[in-house]
């Protein structure tokens, strides 16, 4: 069992650097905002929030509605609250611990569900470049938002996120910080293989 923890704000290109990662040794990867990006996009249709993280299906995770504005906005909620984030520790703990290797993706990996990885990397950016990245990504699938609405957004999430009592969006002791504000995705990368590779 090999784990990559992987956790920084949103659009801080952490994402991409996990799929990366994942391609390049083989790991599986799990993008843990999707667990909660689900349960929040079934509490906009009136289920109860822990109900929706205790029903969620493979299916639930699949889609690109899930990356819409206020799909990540009622993700953020629905992670405040203890009893969601509760029921959604087995899952991501049993797949951390898959043969082979893992990265996981998200806001709590090296602190709370896997304070034991052989990896933590905390990925950031500056407000301006995450808005930018963001901005451009939504745009390409057709939301009509303006980056001022996307950086106002980002802002809340992050401070939801890293003010909540349980399980608070953080950098662990032990985590090597990755800023990716003016790296291209491939230095980014480069940078997090180079880091993994020291730890193997
Ligand atoms: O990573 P992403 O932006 O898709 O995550 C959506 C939301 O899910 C975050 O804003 C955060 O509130 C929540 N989240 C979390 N813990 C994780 C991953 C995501 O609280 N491990």
């Amino acid at each position: 069992m090999f784990t990559v923890a992987i956790d920084g704000p949103a659009a801080s290109g952490k994402g991409t650097i996990s799929r990366a990662i994942a391609a390049h040794f083989g790991f599986a990867h799990l993008d843990t905002g999707l667990l909660y990006r689900a349960t929040g996009r079934k509490t906009l249709d009136g289920t109860p929030a822990l109900e929706a993280a205790q029903t969620l299906t493979a299916e639930d995770l699949q889609g690109d509605a899930l990356r819409a504005p206020d799909v990540a906005q009622a993700a953020s909620k629905v992670a405040a609250m203890p009893d969601v984030r509760k029921a959604l520790v087995d899952f991501q703990r049993a797949f951390a611990a898959r043969a082979g290797g893992a990265v996981l993706d998200g806001r709590d990996i090296g602190t709370v569900i896997c304070p034991d990885a052989e990896v933590k990397l905390f990925v950031t950016a500056s407000d301006d470049v995450r808005a930018e990245r963001r901005w451009k990504e939504l745009t390409f699938k057709g939301h009509k938002v303006s980056i001022e609405e996307v950086l106002a957004d980002l802002r809340e999430r992050d401070r939801r996120d890293s003010t909540r009592a349980d399980a608070p969006m953080k950098a662990a002791d032990d985590a090597l910080q990755l800023d990716t504000t003016s790296l291209s995705i491939e230095e980014a990368v480069a940078s997090a293989v180079k880091r993994i590779e020291a730890r193997q």
